[in-house]
């Protein structure tokens, strides 16, 4: 089987080089001219561990391909996957679809065959239609129909949540575009994965509602982690006393600095968008958004009030500036909020992350002279008053207290993402700090 992806960003990209891994013959579209240079040649524009290498691997057995003419691209495609960016439009929290219709425009100007189009960029509950639409006027002669199939990749672990997935979601009640994308995903029947068929509208709510429920979960426990801390008890284990109920379930119930990416943020505000278009609002959905909003603001006074008042300019070591562990991603990142809140308190900062230093420098040009930027965890911890893990990387998990008490001027440690113990901290001489944890 052929197919067309267009639009190589983080979606386009590794559902097409996944699917190239399943055995099918993917060419990727972008009209970006020195991507596609450079994704011909196996370099990739994004960190995702394990995809370069795939990349390489599935170019060279000649099942993957890049180029940036659409039409040449739809020859022979069964299905063509959308999969370009619906960024929040500015002013109003609505997902901009202008992109998506430029893409269903360019197919429907340029596909000759049958195919099925497939939106797998997060697009608000009526875009398939409107897709749907776009494509008859401009080619009414043209046989196809359009589909839904949502995406739930992890950065970080989008490779192996695209090949082992929990689910996966397919809106069309179209028996002729249900069979390619059945023949598609074939390889996961093998692993017994369930494969849903709905409508189109409902696999654009399946997906909304998923990022929002996870969210939910995320401001939940980050709001009962607050109450941890005035009664005295352990969020830690208030999480798993909850998530041991299969009801619940353990995952998404850890506390941190507040949701970020490309995704939770933007969906959710989209999804309040929507309903109150409908009239029908989400009012849960709005105090999660709202929750969140203040958690990122509130994170820097947090810090500050860890730290000794006296006169000094204080000196602040931050690890980790990514919006989460394994990417170079910063959209949205909580740190984007607690950097110029800090500097803006004073505090001079030693700042390191593993992967995101590059795009995190683009984000604080306008905060370079109060920052300095290490080379790795121990050189950001040199004379500073408190060090502040704000993303949870393996890399800051097992550092060396007895190195880093040493280095730093003050022994304060602010865990953000509760990765330490704090009894073991406490017993190496800091003074430490942690999320809903009260000990
Ligand atoms: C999320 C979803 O998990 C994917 O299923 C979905 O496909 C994707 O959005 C998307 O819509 O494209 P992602 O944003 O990559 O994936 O990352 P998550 O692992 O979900 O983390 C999101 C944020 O929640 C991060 O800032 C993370 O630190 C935070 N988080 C996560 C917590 O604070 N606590 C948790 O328990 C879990």
């Amino acid at each position: 089987m052929k197919i067309t992806v267009v639009g190589t960003g983080y979606v386009g990209l590794v559902s097409g080089t996944c699917f190239a891994e399943f055995g099918v013959n993917v060419v990727c579209v972008d009209k970006d001219r020195e991507k596609i240079k450079k994704l011909k040649k196996g370099i990739i524009p994004i960190f995702e561990p394990g995809l370069e290498e795939l990349v390489k691997k599935n170019i060279k057995e000649k099942r993957l391909f890049f180029q940036t003419n659409l039409s040449e691209s739809l020859n022979g495609s069964e299905a063509v996957f959308i999969a370009v960016g619906t960024p929040s439009r500015r002013g109003d929290g609505h997902a901009d679809l202008s992109y998506v219709y430029a893409a269903a425009k360019e197919i429907a100007k340029n596909l000759k065959n049958y195919a099925v189009i497939v939106n797998k960029s997060t697009v608000p509950i009526g875009t398939g239609k409107e897709v749907h639409k776009i494509i008859e006027e401009i080619n009414p002669q043209l046989e196809f129909d359009v589909a839904s199939n949502p995406e739930f990749l992890r950065e970080g672990s989008a490779i192996n949540d695209f090949m082992r997935p929990d689910r996966v979601v397919i809106g069309s009640e179209n028996q002729r575009a249900q069979n390619i994308l059945k023949e598609l995903y074939r390889p996961l029947y093998l692993l017994e994965t369930p494969i849903l068929f709905t409508k189109r509208e409902t696999a654009e709510l399946i997906k909304y509602a998923a990022n929002s429920f996870l969210a939910t979960k995320i401001a939940f426990i980050n709001e009962i982690s607050d109450l941890c801390e005035k009664v005295g008890a352990n969020v830690s284990d208030v999480s798993i006393g909850i998530g041991l109920d299969g009801r619940i379930g353990k995952k998404f119930l850890h506390p941190g600095p507040g949701y970020g990416g490309s995704c939770f943020p933007k969906d959710t505000l989209a999804l309040v968008k929507t309903a109150q278009d409908y009239k029908s609002p989400l009012k849960l959905i709005e105090q999660v958004v709202d929750s969140n909003k203040k958690r990122k603001r509130s994170m820097y006074r947090r810090i500050l009030k860890a730290i000794p008042k006296d006169n000094s300019n204080k000196i602040i070591s931050i690890l980790g500036l990514t919006f989460k562990p394994n990417t170079d991603d910063m959209r949205d990142s909580p740190s984007l909020d607690i950097i110029p809140s800090l500097v803006k308190s004073n505090c001079k900062l030693r700042v390191f992350d593993p992967e995101g230093m590059l795009e995190a420098k683009k984000n604080f040009l306008k905060y370079d002279s109060k920052i300095t930027w290490c080379k790795n965890a121990y050189e950001a911890s040199e004379n500073s008053d408190a060090l502040v893990i704000l993303t949870e990387w393996n890399q800051f998990r097992a550092l060396d207290l007895n190195k880093l008490k040493k280095l730093m001027k003050r022994q304060i440690i602010i865990d953000l993402r509760n990765i330490y113990n704090p009894r073991e901290i406490k017993e190496n001489g800091f003074e430490y700090h942690s999320i809903g944890r009260s000990i």
